[in-house]
């Protein structure tokens, strides 16, 4: 394994110059943030993008004809063209606002249930490494449709059991919904061969990508999949902002799934006509400023380069793990061979909410629990992990603190 992709001293201070949350202590100690997978930070860039719109032109969009709603209206939808060229969708209007990759989901399925197009006698295919977020909105479809849902079996190393997913995916798979990179093990899936199958057998596929997208490039072209949805937050961009992008024709046959302002072409008590795209899946006052920060957020990863961002988190990921495997009682848990930045792991007669509480203690922010993914972990037969996910502004010198406090925290636990 080479460390040779780090990103130079130099770019590291001046990336990490950018983020003032980086500088400080935590518990008397400096911070160590390896909780990417949960939050991202936002660089100096966002932060001044989302100030200057609170500051200069904070108004509701597509409503006022004053000046300052003019200019929200405008950077908002110069933030969807960003999203747009940045996942190379087909057209501009294929980009949903959402508060996030969840709610994307949950959009899709909800409406997907409204459409009447599913029913008994279809399937819904998702796989053991989804989180919460793309389980519970296809059983809840399942509970109104009658359709059965289907999950794909994995590996003892945490990878997606292609097997499993042929035998799985019919005739009858109206939708299959699979993430991108698993949030809980870091596992990267094979993507394009699921969408493969899913085009063999006529099936929607949505993908989430919630955890690929701070690590690399997503052309929604090249994936050829139906569905993609991301958060902000993930992306160094604040939260409560995220995308669903579709392909045109399937968002125009889908109904929306609320209503409210801004949705609506024409409403009387008898009857309304909706809105065209976008705007048919965006009722209600959207999260302006998020929507421009995300575009800010977009634009600051791109000037770095995804490529460039991923090498150096994998060899951050190399490093630390080769470093952790060597403690004894350690266990990975997810061993796959294709992984993003993300180490969770297990120590035999330690549980990682007191691990985690100790780190803490140390400056170092983990994350510990199920990781919204309590199948995943039953399948493991473990109640959680402790996990470290890196970011872009993590440096070698933090995986090395990390590894002391590991070591200091299990002996003092033990
Ligand atoms: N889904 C986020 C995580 O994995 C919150 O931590």
């Amino acid at each position: 394994m080479s460390y040779q992709k780090l990103l130079s001293n130099s770019i590291l201070a001046e990336i990490r110059a950018e983020f003032p949350v980086l500088h400080q202590e935590v518990n008397g100690k400096p911070l160590v943030y390896l909780d990417n997978a949960a939050t991202t930070h936002n660089p100096q860039a966002v932060i001044d993008c989302s100030s200057k719109y609170y500051s200069k032109y904070n108004s509701n969009i597509h409503r006022g004809t004053h000046k300052l709603a003019r200019l929200a209206t405008e950077a908002h939808e110069e933030a969807r063209i960003t999203v747009a060229k940045h996942i190379e969708a087909y057209h501009t209007e294929e980009v949903i606002f959402t508060s996030g990759a969840t709610e994307g989901i949950n959009l899709v399925a909800h409406s997907l249930a409204l459409s009447n197009k599913i029913n008994s006698t279809h399937n819904i295919v998702i796989s053991t490494l989804e989180h919460h977020s793309n389980i519970v909105p296809w059983q809840q479809l399942c509970e109104r449709t009658g359709a059965e849902l289907r999950v794909i079996s994995i590996s003892e190393q945490g990878e997606l059991n292609i097997k499993s997913a042929s035998e799985l995916i019919d005739d009858q798979t109206k939708i299959i919904a699979i993430s991108h990179v698993s949030n809980a093990l870091g596992t990267i899936n094979p993507i394009k061969e699921i969408i493969e199958l899913a085009r063999d057998k006529g099936s929607y596929i949505l993908v989430d990508a919630a955890q690929s997208a701070p690590h690399q490039s997503i052309s929604v072209k090249d994936l050829n999949c139906d569905f993609l949805v991301f958060s902000g937050h993930k992306v160094y961009a604040p939260t409560g902002i995220g995308v669903l992008w579709g392909r045109k024709e399937l968002l125009e046959m889908l109904p929306p799934w609320q209503g409210g302002g801004e949705m609506i072409k024409e409403v009387t008590f008898e009857k309304t006509t909706y809105n065209e795209l976008p705007y048919k899946f965006e009722a209600g006052t959207p999260n302006i400023e998020g929507a421009i920060s995300l575009a800010a957020a977009l634009d600051w990863l791109n000037k770095i380069g995804l490529e460039k961002i991923a090498a150096h988190e994998a060899a951050l990921l190399y490093y630390t793990t080769d470093k952790v495997k060597e403690i004894s009682g350690l266990s990975i848990i997810g061993t796959a061979k294709n992984k993003a930045a993300v180490i969770s792991f297990i120590i035999e007669g330690i549980h990682h909410y007191d691990l985690g509480t100790l780190l803490d203690q140390m400056g170092i922010a983990t994350r510990t629990g199920h990781h919204c993914c309590q199948p995943l972990m039953s399948e493991f037969g473990i109640s959680g992990t402790t996990r470290v996910s890196f970011g872009v502004y993590n440096t070698i010198e933090e995986c090395d603190l990390f590894i002391t406090s590991l070591k200091r925290a299990i002996d003092m636990l033990s």
